[in-house]
């Protein structure tokens, strides 16, 4: 059938009509149509769509969800890196005041030089994107993933009416917006009570529900979830004069029709920006979702650029937090929960309360120590803090609202001293501060937990070995100790693939990375054990101490005193592991499966450029791994340890540096960027790896 010239032309009227409705509806908040007009539009373009099959364009207003579930999101590469933004941790006002002097030090500006010019933005808690629009056209949404590589999320991102698939007014070639993902708090809690109904899972707050939402291999699911978008930024950009200011360039965006948040205020000064900061605290329980504190951004383009990038976090903005919100609520019980090395955790059952933008129902009490310390009782009102991500804990009890005699809690009576989950002993060595499970292997949750370490990057590194999946092997049976996922009669293609979410490619993908860990080095391999209280570290002394396992197997507690840095905490935990016997065995299974290179024990003493020198990592560096960091000072004689002290030489920062940092700058130690680091090895002209940084924890 030929395209009638007025089907066509009626088409792209009422393609614009939806348009202009949905940006008013969706990203202006102020509705043009009654939803009854706008659904009579609605379906009288797909009518004429399905009349006529050739008009259908990807951009159309009906083509937002389509296509079938993929098998996994594709990787993307970003031209321009994501980054992350500095946080300054000091929550009053001279977090401001900090912030300002360092970029008008950075600009040279003397006393006498007129305030800053800065635009202040609310931080939003969801995720980062990247919408890369080509003249005007919506063609890749990317998550920022490690800053460098993202997954390809375009077909979900469709599905959200806020985001435009074109944008309004004369589009650049290239135009990458970066903003962020989120879940509004109404959203989020209708959301959770319709996966409750439903028997699915609940999620813990707006941000896990908006990120879980928007990685789906569906996009039909995403289409159903209440996700919301603002922008705050660029990424590529080709063929567009910028705006001069970051104000501006925000402006712009709104102008293309993308939702930009109206609190934001273009100010003057530390004064500005504390200013800014206070009324937002204010406001922050009254906003219809959740931030994490407010941005400050130098706003002339011009001075962002001179000021450019420390590692991967730019100069020219930071993020300030609000400090840990507290509040009371009453401990209805105390559950426990064993950890990997059988560590009987109490954990503090609480009424509801909503803190910090989510609802905790539970928080950590760490131990019988930390119980009687703060003298906590069931059925005391309690004070829980919680502070961004940190797991929320209780602070003490209100003894004035204490009614009448309450009893001591004891943990062990209140157990009877056997494990929940699988009933064994539980010991409480004399000085020690937590309760253990003896049951070792034997005991599921042990079990899950070392399979998991064992697995971990770190350790041999099985890639795709998960909670989900090992909760599965372990509660089928199928698997009990790490030697198990190396025994094919037990984990191959068809076993995994017959897990719940699991496919024949992912199941697959399991295998061969069960495979690729076979091959390992001895540190690796030690430090999987997850001997307690050896850590990647002690791991590495030991191998290189002892050169070959046999040595280690062999070893009594005055040769483990030998070994540099390892006391007699490290070398009866060391002595302890290897004396039980199913360590024994599971080990010599691990020995049939996996293979590293042994060297002959090395206790001669380093050589090379950095012998001597201890070094600590932390946060994200721009283009090395730690690992591979750490490979790099090592190779050069030098040591890398976990912690900072006095005997730290040099501190190593990338972004998203922590309490590692402070406590370096509090003992004046000499610290690094990657460049430095690069300088100090000599290795300055090793070309960068872009595409594999990873934020590593601050332990
Ligand atoms: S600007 C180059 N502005 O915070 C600066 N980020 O560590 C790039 N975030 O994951 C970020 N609200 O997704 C910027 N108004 C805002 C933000 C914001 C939230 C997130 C961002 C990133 C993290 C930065």
């Amino acid at each position: 059938m030929a395209v009638s010239p007025d089907a066509g032309a009626r088409v792209a009227a009422l393609r614009a009509e939806l348009e202009r409705h949905e940006h008013a509806y969706y990203v202006l908040d102020a509705p043009t149509v009654p939803d009854a007009e706008y659904d009579r539009l609605f379906r009288e373009l797909q009518a004429l769509e399905a009349a006529h099959p050739e008009l259908v364009i990807p951009d159309s207003p009906t083509q937002r969800v389509g296509g079938q579930p993929s098998s996994e999101l594709a990787a993307v590469h970003h031209a321009v890196p994501m980054l992350s933004i500095r946080t300054e941790t000091d929550t009053t006002d001279q977090g401001a005041v900090a912030f300002d002097a360092r970029v008008r030090r950075a600009l040279g500006l003397d006393e006498s030089a007129p305030p800053v010019t800065y635009t202040a933005e609310l931080k939003f808690d969801g995720l980062a994107i990247s919408l890369r629009y080509e003249s005007g056209r919506l063609v890749l949404a990317a998550t920022r993933g490690d800053g460098s590589t993202g997954e390809d999320v375009t077909r979900n991102v469709r599905t959200l009416r806020q985001i435009p698939l074109r944008l309004a007014g004369e589009a650049p070639p290239v135009l990458e917006v970066r903003g962020e993902i989120y879940m509004r708090r109404d959203d989020f809690g209708r959301l959770n009570a319709a996966q409750e109904a439903a028997g699915q899972k609940i999620f813990v707050n707006p941000r896990n529900a908006a990120a879980g939402s928007l990685r789906q291999l569906d996009p039909k699911i995403t289409a159903q979830r209440p996700l919301s978008f603002f922008a705050y930024g660029l990424g590529e950009v080709r063929g567009w004069t910028l705006p001069d200011s970051h104000s501006g360039v925000l402006d712009a965006l709104a102008a293309f029709g993308l939702p930009v948040c109206a609190h934001r205020t273009r100010t003057e000064g530390p004064e500005g920006l504390a200013r800014f900061h206070a009324d937002m605290a204010a406001l922050r329980d009254k906003l219809p979702f959740d931030i994490d504190g407010v941005v400050y951004k130098v706003d002339a383009i011009a001075r962002q650029l001179e000021l450019g990038f420390v590692s991967r976090e730019p100069r020219w903005a930071v993020a300030h937090k609000y400090p840990a919100q507290e509040v009371a609520t009453r401990l209805l019980g105390i559950d426990v929960q064993v950890g990997r090395t059988g560590a009987i955790t109490p954990v503090a059952r609480l009424e509801p309360v909503f803190v910090g933008g989510v609802t905790v129902t539970n928080a950590t009490l760490h131990n019988q120590g930390e119980i009687d310390r703060k003298d906590v009782r069931i059925g005391d009102w309690v004070v829980v803090r919680r502070a961004g991500d940190v797991i929320p804990e209780v602070v003490g009890p209100i003894v004035e609202r204490r009614a009448g005699e309450l009893p001591r809690f004891d943990l062990l009576a209140a157990i009877d001293r056997r494990c929940p989950e699988c009933g064994s002993h539980v010991v409480r060595g004399e000085d020690e501060a937590v309760a253990r499970c003896t049951g070792g292997l034997f005991c599921p949750a042990q079990c899950k937990q070392a399979l998991l370490h064992f697995a971990s990057r770190r350790a041999v590194d099985i890639d795709g070995l998960g909670e989900q999946i090992v909760n599965q092997l372990v509660g089928a049976g199928i698997v009990r100790t790490p030697a198990d996922l190396f025994d094919g009669a037990r984990v191959n293609a068809e076993v995994l693939a017959g897990l719940a979410r699991m496919g024949d490619k992912s199941a697959a993908n399991l295998v061969h990375a069960i495979e690729q860990s076979r091959e390992t080095t001895l540190a690796r391999f030690i430090f999987a054990l997850g001997i307690r209280n050896v850590g990647e570290t002690t791991a590495k002394d030991l191998a290189r101490h002892f050169g070959a396992l046999a040595a280690l197997l062999a070893a009594d507690e005055a040769a483990l005193l030998e070994v540099p840095d390892v006391g007699p905490v490290v070398a009866r935990c060391i002595v302890e592991f290897l004396a039980e016997a199913h360590n024994r065995e599971v080990i010599a299974a691990l020995q049939q499966a996996l293979r590293w290179p042994e060297s002959a024990g090395t206790a001669r003493p380093a050589e090379g450029r950095l012998a001597g020198k201890t070094f600590v990592l932390t946060g994200t560096l721009p283009s090395l791994r730690r690992d591979e960091a750490a490979a790099m000072i090592e190779a050069a004689g030098g040591k890398v340890a976990g912690s900072v002290s006095k005997k730290t030489d040099y501190l190593v920062a990338g972004s998203d540096a922590g309490s590692k940092l402070d406590k370096a700058q509090q003992l004046g130690l000499v610290i690094l960027d990657e460049d430095g680091l690069r300088d100090l090895l000599g290795a300055g002209d090793t070309p960068p790896r872009d595409s594999q940084t990873e934020l590593f924890g601050d332990n």
